[in-house]
């Protein structure tokens, strides 16, 4: 188990001083950082249809390539200047996934995934910025990565289609990071990792909404549930003084019209607690051919002999106001006070064992809703 040491800091102190404002390297933050995936491991789900990989290489920093997977093989990329980069590692590697866990001081709906890359010497993606919050975990090998604060003389650089860099900056950070050193690079501030040997990083990247996205995604759940379809009323109206003129009180009631939609707290809750958990890359669902009924799923638990295990890298969310409601990959579960426990034990835990799964038993209620889960594929049997 990889176990982040904070060492003068703790996760408050983290989000006071840090978060959303300043880079950090905490050097050591691992002890003895166990690799969760080997590059070979990496490389196979490299090859593999349907995932999302990409090698970037370059001939000393000039004529800068990107390559999407999956590859059959990587004999033609030589021994240094590339890095292959493979998002949502977690959703395939359950080792990987549970890295997450040092990081839950920060609510589960900000994670998007953990990419990973291994890097040849020289290898990486060039200086660029991100839009998201990043924490990059140094696995083995060594990597020089430079980290600055936001400059916006910065000019953007396209080196491929398929690349966006940045021009020279001003190194805040400047380090070469070993196994088991922790990077925290706030949005928009510019970094750039070069390998000094074959390395491997483990990026935990962060995910916010813009509200462009969010309002499109209110309004397509308003037309999907038929909502909203109802007239302004201006039952009341006073004379006009000016026909031409907008009124700023009709403006007024035209905007708390429209906002009243937001206001319905269970639409708002049910939408958004489905919207997060909508997961942006590929998953491993696998739907039982034959359905288990509920009386099929208690007789595994009394049998006592399997263990219940959450598709890794899955979103959930449990929300508690206005109804108990379980978001799973983007639908939800209203639970009631019978299978509230339930619910909790569903969105927090990665597996149950055969004990845990054993309260399961106690009211149909708790048992459905894991039956439930399991045929949906979210939840599977080993
Ligand atoms: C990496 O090369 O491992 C991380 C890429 C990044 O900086 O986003
Ligand atoms: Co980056």
């Amino acid at each position: 188990m990889n176990r982040l040491n904070w060492g003068d800091l703790t996760p408050e102190k983290f989000l006071n001083e840090y978060w959303q404002k300043k880079p950090l390297l905490i050097k050591n933050a691992f002890k003895d950082f166990n690799d969760p995936i080997s590059p070979d491991e990496l490389a196979g789900l490299a090859m593999e249809e349907g995932l999302e990989s990409r090698i970037i290489s370059h001939q000393n920093k000039t004529d800068w390539q990107v390559q999407h997977g999956p590859f059959d093989s990587f004999d033609q990329f030589g021994e240094q200047n590339w890095t292959l980069l493979m998002q949502a590692v977690n959703n395939f590697s359950r080792e990987t996934h549970s890295l997450l866990s040092n990081f839950n001081f920060v609510p589960n709906w900000r994670v998007d995934d953990i990419m990973v890359s291994f890097s040849t010497p020289n290898g990486g993606v060039g200086a660029h910025l991100d839009q998201y919050d990043v924490f990059i975990i140094q696995g083995e090998g060594k990597r020089r990565w430079q980290v600055g604060l936001p400059d916006p003389t910065l000019t953007e650089l396209i080196p491929h289609q398929d690349l966006k860099q940045i021009s020279a900056f001003e190194p805040f950070i400047d380090e070469i990071t070993e196994a088991g050193d922790l990077l925290y690079i706030p949005p928009n501030h510019p970094h750039n990792g070069v390998s000094v040997e074959n390395s491997i990083n483990y990026s935990i990247g962060f995910q916010a909404p813009n509200s462009q996205e969010l309002w499109s995604s209110f309004t397509d759940n308003l037309i999907d549930q038929n909502r909203g379809e109802q007239r302004f009323n201006d039952e009341g109206r006073k004379l006009a003084a000016d026909p031409a003129l907008l009124s700023p009180e009709d403006m007024s009631s035209l905007k708390n019209f429209m906002l009243s939609q937001l206001e319905d707290e269970s639409f708002f809750s049910e939408f958004i607690g489905n919207y997060l958990t909508q997961c942006h890359h590929p998953l491993e669902i696998l739907v039982p051919v034959t359905p288990f009924s509920t009386d099929d799923v208690k007789q595994l638990i009394d049998e006592g002999d399997v263990d219940f295990y959450k598709v890794s890298g899955i979103k959930t969310l449990f929300v508690n106001q206005p109804n108990n409601v379980l978001h799973f990959n983007g639908e939800s579960f209203l639970l009631d006070s019978n299978s509230v426990s339930a619910g909790q034990l569903l969105a927090n835990e990665a597996c149950l064992t055969a004990t845990v799964a054993k309260s399961f038993t106690a009211h149909l209620k708790k048992l459905t809703l894991l039956t439930t889960l399991l045929n949906k594929g979210y939840w599977y049997i080993e």
